[in-house]
């Protein structure tokens, strides 16, 4: 068996070099496919090192949005100990999936000092989500809340029919209380507004300027009134959407809703639309963004067509 010896040291040292591989960073598993298993705690660690560089600043050591920057900034960097958070595909009152915290670093929060992160390595964003998360127990405990389904957007979004139905809507759902009249963001309620949930002012937004804060693409907009901003004044509206009446709320209203809300924007200022065409792009690879990231996990499943109903908490 002499000629077999030189192999099995060629074999010994590749295990030695793949042990110590696997000590340092992640299990990577090939035999089947390409799956990719990262070990958690490592990711963990990992995350922790990349927090304490780029996120301690604003967010906190501890996550409390207390870094020495928040004294500094107008809209106060989240506190992600209180499990309350605004960018969801969840239902009002749930937590985040791991997708909607890869969104919100990707693509960071426009009008806000919450910068992006793409340029960041996916498998550096992942350990960061993870590490968002191990500051309150809820994720671990409960989990997220379950996505709500978004239909795909029919081809009358933006048509003239579509902007006056959602019009209508727009006073019946008295979003004009908030947002104003012509949604410039002055309704009576704006200056009355209690403190958001953190205790900071808070203010709805003016639809006809400045780039929205969790993307511009249709489904984004659909989302935001869907699940609604938790800690904030902006209410979710899946109870009235989910179940129409036929009479003040027919199916596909939602979807003219959000035509008339994109339509409030004016195109011509520079940098919003470029945003809007962005953000739908990252939108549509977030997913797979975790894939290549090794998150293995399951995601929850989003609800089905309908049944957007059961998902809530
Ligand atoms: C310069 C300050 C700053 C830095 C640095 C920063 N953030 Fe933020 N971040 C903010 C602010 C401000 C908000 C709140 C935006 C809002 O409430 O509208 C925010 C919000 C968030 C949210 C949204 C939570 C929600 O409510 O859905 C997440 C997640 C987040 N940051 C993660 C991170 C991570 C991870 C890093 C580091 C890679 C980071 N942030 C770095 C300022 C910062
Ligand atoms: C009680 C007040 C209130 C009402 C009513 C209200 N909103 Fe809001 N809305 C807010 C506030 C406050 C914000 C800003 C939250 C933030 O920036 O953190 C907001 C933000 C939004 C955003 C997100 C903008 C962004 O930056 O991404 C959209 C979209 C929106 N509202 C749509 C609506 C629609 C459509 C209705 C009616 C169906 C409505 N809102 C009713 C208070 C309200």
């Amino acid at each position: 068996m002499s000629t077999r010896k030189p192999r099995n040291n060629a074999l010994l040292a590749l295990m030695l070099a793949v042990a110590s591989f696997l000590s340092i960073s992640a299990i990577v598993r090939t035999a089947l496919g390409a799956e990719i298993v990262v070990a958690e705690e490592e990711q963990l660690r990992h995350g922790k090192v990349l927090y304490a560089s780029y996120c301690s600043g604003c967010h906190g050591v501890n996550g409390d949005g207390q870094g020495p920057a928040a004294a500094m900034l107008i809209v106060k960097p989240r506190d992600f100990t209180s499990g309350l958070f605004k960018f969801r595909s969840t239902p009002n009152g749930t937590l985040p999936t791991d997708a909607d915290l890869m969104r919100t670093i990707t693509r960071g929060v426009n009008r806000t000092s919450m910068p992006e992160w793409s340029l960041l390595p996916e498998r550096e964003r992942m350990a960061l989500v993870q590490y968002v998360k191990s500051f309150y127990p809820g994720f671990a405990e409960s989990g997220p809340g379950r996505p709500i389904f978004i239909p795909a957007p029919p081809a009358t979004l933006g048509s003239p029919e579509s902007i006056a139905r959602g019009r209508q809507l727009y006073e019946m759902l008295e979003c004009g209380r908030c947002h104003g009249p012509n949604g410039l963001g002055d309704g009576p309620s704006a200056a009355t507004l209690a403190p958001d949930s953190w205790g900071n002012p808070q203010k709805p937004f003016n639809f006809t300027k400045g780039a929205l804060k969790s993307g511009a693409a249709p489904e984004d907009v659909y989302r935001t009134f869907m699940t609604g901003l938790n800690g904030t004044a902006m209410p979710s509206y899946a109870d009235v959407f989910d179940e129409p009446d036929g009479e003040n709320v027919k199916p596909g209203d939602a979807w003219n809703l959000v035509s008339y809300v994109l339509s409030l924007r004016t195109p011509s200022r520079p940098g919003t639309q470029v945003a809007s065409e962005e953000g739908a792009a990252v939108n549509a690879a977030y997913r797979g963004d975790l894939a290549r990231a090794g998150y293995t996990a399951p995601l929850p499943e989003p609800a089905q067509a309908g049944a957007n109903k059961e998902s809530k908490p």
